[in-house]
């Protein structure tokens, strides 16, 4: 699927570049052409040699070389690639690129170029969680960048945590992917997330705890599989991913017509944290105190079970998976609401207080299948989301 495909690939000054190497080696083996950019800081890492005599390319360093503009120019050069990947992608790389700085050959391509841009960040853990670079971040997915990892493990600088690069065939797939390819190319997936927000007057509603974190991981995952992916989301606290169609809603109501709208779909992965009741008396103006001590009398209606109503309902997703969020008997709960609901698995997570899951970075989830329940360990909600969008591919092939 990579045959015939001109990857722009720009190597940042970071520990990682090492691994670039293997990414070159697997995309020439897969037929692709790679055009190789060393950054200053990156030739201190790997040797232009290394670069240019794996890619079989000439080698790109420097923004002002007379020969190269006459030749193929800057602007050319970042137009002639299908896909623009930064692996690594070093703090500095984003953050040049979130504020448009064109100060040398990569970041001038990466500001030039008019293809998806594709960053394997890598860098200390510090450096990784730092407002600033999250802060880069989330202005680069806003921009439409696709990132794959980084993974979380052991760094070569001693500590442990998120900021190591992506494995190359990590790299590899999401690059694929990115093209098109991917085990869930031609396959449309809809995901919900969110919490739904039900008015009780023009300016007070009734939410609950979810982020959208997990809702958001699974719709990135799912895009990185290659699916194409509508995400209908009520007003999460986690910005909507890049390179999906966002629809954007507020109550339950409006999430069942939305979701509706967005049949049909291959699968459908109802990760939102729908209100059960909907205030049934809003009032049309805001509730005032009367001064009487009195609390107004909320009257309750049920909302409409999205859920169920896709499960049971035409066209019918070929695989539908629900999420329990429970307190109590989590697993007893989650068996009997996947069978009540029709779908075909459930994701049962635990959200009591003491677990920091609702509102956290982590997950603990139990999948549900006809087959039986598979409890999962505790990993971040990026990985869970991996690890669910892999077996949706499976079942979908
Ligand atoms: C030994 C060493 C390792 C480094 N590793 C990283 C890294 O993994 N990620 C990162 O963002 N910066 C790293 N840096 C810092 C960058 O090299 C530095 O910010 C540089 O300006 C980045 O240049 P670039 O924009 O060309 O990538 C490292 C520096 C040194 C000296």
């Amino acid at each position: 699927m990579l045959a015939g495909k001109r990857i722009l690939l720009i190597v940042g000054g970071g520990i990682a570049a090492y691994k670039a190497l293997e990414l070159v080696r697997l995309l020439k083996k897969a037929g692709a052409t790679v055009s190789p950019v060393l950054t200053r800081a990156g030739g201190e890492f790997v040797t232009p040699l290394s670069l240019t005599a794996l890619a079989g390319e000439k080698l790109h360093q420097d923004l002002f070389d007379l020969g190269d503009e006459a030749e193929m120019g800057h602007i050319q050069l970042s137009r002639a690639a299908d896909l623009v990947v930064v692996a690594p992608a070093t703090a500095d790389l984003m953050a040049k690129m979130a504020s448009g700085r064109a100060d040398d050959l990569a970041s001038t391509l990466l500001l030039a170029t008019d293809k998806r841009v594709l960053l394997a960040p890598a860098m200390n853990v510090r450096m990784w969680t730092h407002p600033a670079t999250q802060r880069n971040l989330a202005t680069l997915r806003g921009d439409g960048v696709l990132t794959v990892g980084p993974d979380e493990g052991e760094m070569a600088c001693g500590e442990y945590g998120p900021g190591r690069m992506a494995e190359p065939g990590a790299i590899f797939a999401a690059i694929e992917a990115a093209l098109g390819g991917g085990p869930l190319a031609g396959r449309h997936v809809l995901v919900t997330s969110g919490p739904t927000h039900e008015p009780i007057d023009p300016v007070r509603y009734i939410a609950n705890r979810s982020s959208g974190a997990q809702g958001t991981a699974l719709a990135a995952a799912l895009r990185d599989l290659g699916a194409r992916v509508t995400f209908v989301t009520g007003p999460a606290v986690v910005p909507a991913p890049a390179g999906v169609a966002v629809v954007r809603v507020e109550t339950a109501a409006e999430m069942l017509a939305a979701v509706l709208a967005t049949l049909p779909a291959d699968a459908a992965v109802m990760a939102a944290a729908v209100a059960d009741w909907r205030v049934a008396n809003t009032a049309g103006q805001k509730m005032k105190k009367d001064g009487s001590g009195r609390a107004p009398a909320l009257e309750f209606a049920e909302n409409p079970d999205i859920l169920a109503t896709v499960a049971k309902g035409a066209p019918r997703p070929r695989l539908v998976v629900g999420f329990a969020a429970e307190t109590t008997d989590v697993l007893a709960h989650a068996k009997a609401k996947r069978l009540r609901k029709g779908c075909d698995w459930m994701v049962a997570n635990d959200v009591s207080p003491g677990t920091g899951i609702m509102g956290g970075t982590e997950n603990a989830v139990t999948l549900i299948t006809e087959a039986g329940a598979e409890t999962w360990p505790r990993m971040t909600k990026d990985a869970v989301a991996r690890q669910l969008a892999a077996r949706i591919a499976e079942a979908l092939a």
